[in-house]
């Protein structure tokens, strides 16, 4: 596995594989690797010839107050993670290579991005788009693989590559959980041996909800309101629990079929989020 720290380099690598006739797999990360992120590793491989990874704690995507000083880094651990998975190429860029002093362009989903999580974290998602366009534009990989986990996100980059026309197709890989349901995140590790143990309820809560939906109950606004309240009894503080459509993320009515349920909870300082994607059978 070759590591690289700037772009000159990474496209020289490119350059030599896209001579070869290789196609190009990448899987954005920000570091911390968990099972989670070496799914997304495995199915890259599956799917084309080379695999690029990149770690970037990403600044623009943080806003203030938020934990991008005390984001996890574990650079020499996830080296190894992902050396044994097969990666071809780590990207490793520091800021200054990511982002210039004064730079002008910022890429912005409309919509969608004020929503959910973009209503907790204004500018969240504008950080994502931007960082996520600059990757594809430095790497232009055939494919690139994002976690269902990151519902929101995943859609709202689906709809970027589309508007702007990148040539990249977006793959998205089920989320990897813990025995206990938790799905797993690099915040996981913020969290008390008290949290960890509440904190599977919030995949309970959605577990809940989809077989209350599939039992046929069609009051979503009273299933998300009774997952509130079991989320406030277990000791979160809820942020978001909505019942959407999973094709643009809209409030779902009683006539969609194909649905996701999103999710947001904190439980003390940490966020924690998930959601399920599932269908009404004959709908
Ligand atoms: P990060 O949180 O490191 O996640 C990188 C990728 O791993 C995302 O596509 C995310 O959805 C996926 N992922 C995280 N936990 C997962 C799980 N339990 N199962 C499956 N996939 C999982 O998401 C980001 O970084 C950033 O916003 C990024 C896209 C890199 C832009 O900075």
């Amino acid at each position: 596995m070759q590591t690289i720290t700037t772009v000159s380099e990474l496209r020289n690598a490119i350059r030599v594989w896209r001579l070869a006739g290789e196609s190009i797999a990448f899987v954005p990360t920000m570091g911390n690797l968990h099972e989670g992120h070496l799914k997304l590793v495995e199915v890259a491989r599956g799917k084309a010839a080379r695999v690029v990874v990149s770690i970037f704690v990403n600044p623009a995507q943080f806003g203030v107050g938020e934990d991008f000083e005390t984001y996890p880094r574990s650079e020499r651990e996830d080296q190894d993670k992902l050396h044994a998975v097969g990666t071809d190429l780590l990207f490793l860029p520091a800021v200054s290579e990511v982002y210039a002093i004064d730079a002008k362009t910022v890429v912005t989903v409309t919509g969608l991005s004020d929503l959910y999580c973009g209503a907790s974290r204004p500018g969240h998602f504008k950080g994502v788009a931007t960082v996520v366009c600059k990757l594809f534009n430095m790497v232009q990989p055939d494919i690139a693989l994002f976690g269902l986990k990151d519902f929101q996100q995943l859609t709202i980059i689906q709809i970027m590559v589309r508007d702007l026309n990148i040539p990249v197709e977006i793959i998205g890989v089920e989320t990897v959980r813990e025995a206990s349901g938790l799905a797993m995140s690099s915040r996981n590790s913020y969290l008390t041996a008290e949290q960890r143990a509440i904190a599977p309820k919030l995949y309970k809560a959605l577990c809940a909800a989809r077989a209350a939906i599939l039992a046929g109950h069609r009051s979503y606004a009273e299933i998300e309101h009774n997952a509130g309240l079991f989320l406030q009894e277990s000791g979160f503080q809820t942020d978001y629990f909505c019942v959407c459509r999973s094709r643009d993320l809209k409030k779902a009515e009683t006539g969609d079929g194909n649905l996701v349920l999103l999710a947001a909870a904190k439980l003390g300082k940490t966020r924690l989020i998930d959601n399920i994607r599932f269908s009404i059978p004959n709908k």
